[in-house]
């Protein structure tokens, strides 16, 4: 046969096509491995997600395909039935983030969706970008397909020790520490019996700069590192067996700054620290305490400090740095981490238990022994590991003298000086990388305050001694005897720039006022203060109260999409009930202040200030969009969002006391 033109090119093609049928399209037709359980039909919402996912380009820098190198630390090994309901199967190519096969063991969905609107809020260097543009809707899909990734429910898929680990059992002959049926108490002996004392010092010494006081992951460190440490609270940490627990300690995690502890820790160490973190944080039980009385050199022990300002102060700035996110910034054991702990913290202002100043139940020793030592069946870290004597006795003045006020306060000799530097302040402007001559990006490196912000910061850290309308009411002010400032008290707010800046930063000298430097970001501060300022300064100069109409009767009742489908019917369904004197109460507690009675608005003559006030709630609003305001407050207005303090249970059972079960 003449070898044509024709036919070299025929005959080209032909064998083209079929090596293309033979590599491409042959095996994806008989391409059926057995699925494994990591594989899960997608729902409709996971499905939308998985479409997010590439159409955002996460694919660019995440895989989802484990290597056999990988394993040890990411999770099993990728195998073909992993992947039988995707269509396309995408790997994904480069590693520039972590392998996200299994992330749904690793993150709850929370997690997952703040993390994709700023990753930098968990991971200050992380260089994914921000995906706070999608919808809420869409951010909820993208957060299901992740969460469903690898299967978590999935327990024989959970990743496994190596060799040298997966045989290990906790060796010790650890008493157990759980409740006794009897109700017999369960104190200092059971746990230091059980190594759990030595277990907590440990962690205080070595965990808790990255996993934090209360176990969640939030140590002072974690901000600052690019994969968060673990929070213990949940999956899979809750029930991760021993081995899991002795490999991950000892070997430390890679590609994490996880230190391996094998290097410094004994194995007994290992073992009463993972007892103290599992029996605290992963699986906490309430216990009876014993507390017993200060013995050894805590007995009868006087504080030697003078009681002066200074002391209290020293006092003050230790407390809010390290105390008050489980005890609270006025003592009442409202933290904002309270909520992940068992036992809670306790509440200081309770005289029954503390006494007066006349008649003070509780003594300095008292005091000082449990500051030091902790007590072993709470989180209540040991402070002597971490502060000198002189340091935990300035605490002990501190909270004898403005939380369970059982010692009279200290003189004070002259105004409060605050530092020139902070008088000097004035709140930033916007400032490009440009103009800072670090780099031509016309990223903004510092922005002007924010007041939506601020006022999230304010109603999660001021309003409860100011009052979410900042005349000073708060619901803690009653436990204090300096009472907070009313902001629209002219004296506070003819105050210039500097002196707010020092204010907020320092605190106010012999009172609970915070020293917020300790613990807010100096843009946060500016942002509050932009707040107050906007919204409770200068709401209405002349002096007398507005009233706002109502949004619902403006804009037709707008809800939004995120809210629409919520319903009373699946709330109870999945097992919550409603409690409507639970409802009253919050509504007492945080709405009352700027709503009247139930809703029926203010009058001015019972309004204190110039603010804009709501007025009366229409009768018609549908429970979604009550539901919606509380959640995320009304922007450009003094509503605020209660996310920051509310539990969905008592957002339901707000919204059904108030509307009932008006759906629409
Ligand atoms: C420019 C590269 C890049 C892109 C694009 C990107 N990421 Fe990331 N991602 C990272 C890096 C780096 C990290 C590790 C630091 C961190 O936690 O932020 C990370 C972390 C994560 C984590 C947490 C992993 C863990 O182990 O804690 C998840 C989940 C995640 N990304 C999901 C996504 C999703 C979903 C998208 C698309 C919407 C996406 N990423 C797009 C780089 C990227
Ligand atoms: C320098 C910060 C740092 C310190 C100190 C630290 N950790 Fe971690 N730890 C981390 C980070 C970060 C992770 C998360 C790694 C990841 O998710 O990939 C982690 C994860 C863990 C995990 C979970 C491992 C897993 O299965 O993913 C355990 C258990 C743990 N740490 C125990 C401890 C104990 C016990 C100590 C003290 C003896 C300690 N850590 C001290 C940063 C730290
Ligand atoms: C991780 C949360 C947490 C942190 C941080 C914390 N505490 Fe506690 N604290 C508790 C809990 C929980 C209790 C109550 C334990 C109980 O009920 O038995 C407690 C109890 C106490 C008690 C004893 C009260 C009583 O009635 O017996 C004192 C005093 C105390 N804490 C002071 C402090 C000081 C001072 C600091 C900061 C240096 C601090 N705490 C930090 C959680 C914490
Ligand atoms: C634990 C209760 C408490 C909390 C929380 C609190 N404050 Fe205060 N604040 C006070 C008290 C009490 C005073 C009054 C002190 C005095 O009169 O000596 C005060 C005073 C002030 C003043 C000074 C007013 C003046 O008289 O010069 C400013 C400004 C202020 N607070 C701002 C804030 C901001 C901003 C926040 C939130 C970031 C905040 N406060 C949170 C209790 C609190
Ligand atoms: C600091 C004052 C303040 C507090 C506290 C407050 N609100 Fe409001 N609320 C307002 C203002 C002001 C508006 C009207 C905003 C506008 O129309 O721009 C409003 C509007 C609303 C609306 C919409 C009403 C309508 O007519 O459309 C609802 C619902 C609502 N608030 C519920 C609550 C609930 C429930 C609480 C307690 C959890 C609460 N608010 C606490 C100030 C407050």
């Amino acid at each position: 046969m003449k070898m044509s033109f024709a036919i070299i090119v025929g005959g080209a093609l032909f064998i083209f096509f079929a090596v293309v049928m033979v590599v491409v399209f042959i095996p994806g037709w008989v391409w059926t491995p057995p699925q494994t359980i990591a594989a899960h039909v997608y729902t409709d919402q996971e499905l939308v997600g998985r479409k997010l996912y590439f159409t955002n380009g996460c694919d660019y820098c995440h895989t989802q395909y484990v290597r056999y190198y990988d394993a040890d630390n990411t999770g099993p090994i990728s195998q073909g039935g992993n992947y039988v309901f995707d269509s396309p199967v995408v790997l994904g190519s480069e590693r520039t983030g972590p392998d996200l096969s299994y992330i749904g063991r690793k993150r709850d969905l929370a997690w997952e969706i703040n993390h994709l609107k700023n990753p930098r809020v968990y991971s200050p260097m992380s260089i994914m970008p921000n995906w706070y543009f999608l919808s809420d809707s869409d951010l909820a899909a993208l957060g299901a397909y992740l969460f469903a990734l690898g299967n978590r429910v999935a327990g024989e898929y959970m990743i496994t020790a190596p060799v040298d680990y997966s045989h290990l059992t906790n060796p010790m002959t650890i008493p157990e520490v759980t409740p006794d049926p009897t109700g017999a108490p369960q104190g200092w002996a059971a746990w230091t019996a059980a190594g759990l004392q030595d277990g907590k010092t440990i962690y205080i010494d070595r965990c808790q700069v990255c996993h934090g006081c209360s176990g969640n992951g939030l140590g002072v460190y974690a901000s600052t590192k690019v994969v968060t440490p673990a929070d213990f609270k949940v999956e899979p940490f809750r029930y991760m067996p021993d081995d899991q627990w002795f490999w991950h300690v000892s070997e430390g995690i890679q590609g994490s700054v996880m230190p391996p502890w094998r290097e410094s820790l004994t194995v007994t160490e290992r073992w009463q620290v993972i007892n103290y973190i599992q029996q605290e944080f992963a699986q906490p039980v309430e216990r009876d305490p014993d507390e017993g009385n200060p013995t050894g050199q805590y007995a009868g022990a006087t504080n030697p400090l003078p009681p002066t300002v200074e002391t209290e102060e020293t006092g003050k700035t230790i407390f809010i740095r390290e105390c008050m996110v489980c005890h609270g910034d006025a003592g009442v054991g409202e933290g904002i981490y309270n909520q992940f702990i068992r036992p809670q913290p306790p509440n200081f202002s309770d005289h029954t238990h503390y006494g007066t100043i006349a008649n003070p139940l509780f003594t300095d020793a008292d005091y000082y022994w449990r500051i030091s030592e902790g007590l072993p069946w709470a989180a209540m870290p040991i402070w002597k590991v971490k502060y000198s004597d002189n340091d935990r006795w300035t605490l002990v003045y501190y909270i004898r003298v403005n939380l369970t006020q059982t010692l009279p306060r200290p003189d004070v000799v002259g105004a409060q000086e605050y530092p020139p530097i902070y008088l000097a302040q004035t709140a930033p402007v916007n400032m490009t990388a440009n103009d800072a001559d670090v780099g031509d990006a016309s990223q903004l490196v510092y922005s002007a305050p924010d007041p939506e912000l601020g006022k999230v910061i304010f109603t999660t850290f001021c309003a409860e001694c100011h009052g979410s309308d900042g005349l000073g009411n708060g619901w803690n002010a009653q436990f204090l005897d300096i009472k907070p400032a009313n902001f629209t008290n002219p004296d506070v707010a003819g105050l210039g720039e500097g002196d707010w800046y020092a204010r907020v930063s320092l605190g106010l000298q012999n009172s609970a006022m915070p020293t917020w430097g300790e613990w807010l970001p100096e843009q946060n501060r500016w942002d509050a203060i932009s707040f107050i300022q906007k919204f409770i300064i200068t709401a209405n100069p002349t002096g007398t109260a507005t009233f706002v109409p109502s949004v619902y009767t403006q804009n037709g009742g707008k809800v939004q999409t995120l809210y629409i489908t919520l319903s009373q019917a699946d709330w109870t369904a999945e097992g919550n009930t409603i409690d409507t004197t639970n409802g009253a109460n919050v509504y007492t507690q945080y709405c009352a202040a700027c709503h009247g009675d139930k809703g029926a608005g203010l009058t001015a003559a019972t309004t204190l200030a110039g603010l804009a006030y709501p007025s009366p709630f229409p009768a018609n609003m549908p429970q979604s969009y009550v539901y919606q305001q509380i959640w995320s407050g009304i922007p450009n207005s003094l509503m605020p969002s209660f996310k920051p303090l509310l539990q969905p249970s008592d957002v339901w059972d707000l919204v059904v006391y108030l509307v009932g079960n008006n759906t629409q």
